[in-house]
């Protein structure tokens, strides 16, 4: 590995970035419920914590018992990195149900908490799964830009690396308000598609944007394995509405 890059930890996409992600970059994961966003960040993490970086893991909709649980099953046992202080997770809610009276409120101090718990807590690595409920709880388009150009600013002055994820819309390869997309360094977009006999679900991803670093563009497929992600450098898939499939070695 370049000294100035950090694998990914999955091999197809690392390929794909001719060596892996460049240190000090925001890298954004865009797909939709279901297109492994939480795994990727997970792969990370755990090749992250094996090349002896300090890790920072914030996630918005797991629990944390859930998601050391759900690790294990691909062999990634992160509660040794907790223990001996290479890894903070933090399992945050972002909107909590109160009842007052016989009414119930919903009260959120997340637009806060979040950038607190960045700025405060120095890692090489910062990984938010997903952003999206930071970016909804904003008033308006102006709130949720100047909020996540700030929480960037504080990933970048504190010389850390990051991935973030999002969800996109259904039917949709980005998000409602496009921020995102616009201010991350770089971009993985996963998308489902259907298989051109129509019997199968077909995972596949792209690198949108990566700014200052040499990538390969073209769309590729990847599957869930019991290790994780795996991403293939051959392909079979149906290309937009045509029902043209495309096959490649
Ligand atoms: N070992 C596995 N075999 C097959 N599918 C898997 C496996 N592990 C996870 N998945 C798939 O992973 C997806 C969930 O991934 P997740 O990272 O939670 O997605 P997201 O965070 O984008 O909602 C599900 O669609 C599930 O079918
Ligand atoms: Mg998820």
């Amino acid at each position: 590995m370049e000294e100035n890059k950090i694998s990914s930890g999955i091999k197809g996409i690392d390929e794909m970035l001719y060596g892996g992600i460049n240190l000090g970059n925001i890298i954004g994961v865009v797909g939709p419920a279901g297109s492994g966003k939480t795994l990727i960040s997970l792969q990370f993490l755990h090749s992250c914590l094996k090349q002896g970086k300090k890790c920072l893991y914030i996630s918005a909709n797991h629990k944390k018992k859930e998601l050391l649980n759900h690790s294990l099953v691909y062999g990634w046992d992160f509660e040794p990195f907790i223990n001996n202080n290479l890894l903070e997770l933090k399992c945050l809610e972002p909107v909590q149900v109160v009842l007052r009276g016989d009414e119930f409120h919903l009260t959120s101090k997340y637009l806060d908490e979040l950038p607190i718990i960045v700025s405060k807590i120095k890692t090489e690595i910062v990984i938010i799964d997903p952003v999206t409920d930071f970016l909804l709880l904003c008033k308006n388009e102006i709130e949720s830009r100047s909020r996540l150009f700030n929480l960037f600013q504080i990933i970048k002055e504190n010389g850390a690396t990051a991935l973030i994820t999002a969800e996109s819309d259904v039917d949709s390869s980005s998000t409602k308000s496009g921020i995102i997309e616009y201010a991350v360094d770089g971009l993985f977009i996963l998308r489902r598609l259907q298989s051109a006999d129509m019997n199968e679900i077909l995972h596949v991803i792209q690198i949108a944007k990566m700014r200052w670093a040499k990538h390969i563009r073209e769309i590729r497929q990847y599957d869930f394995t019991d290790k994780g992600i795996e991403v293939y450098s051959k392909y079979n898939v149906l290309l937009g509405d045509t029902g043209e499939t495309k096959q490649r070695n």
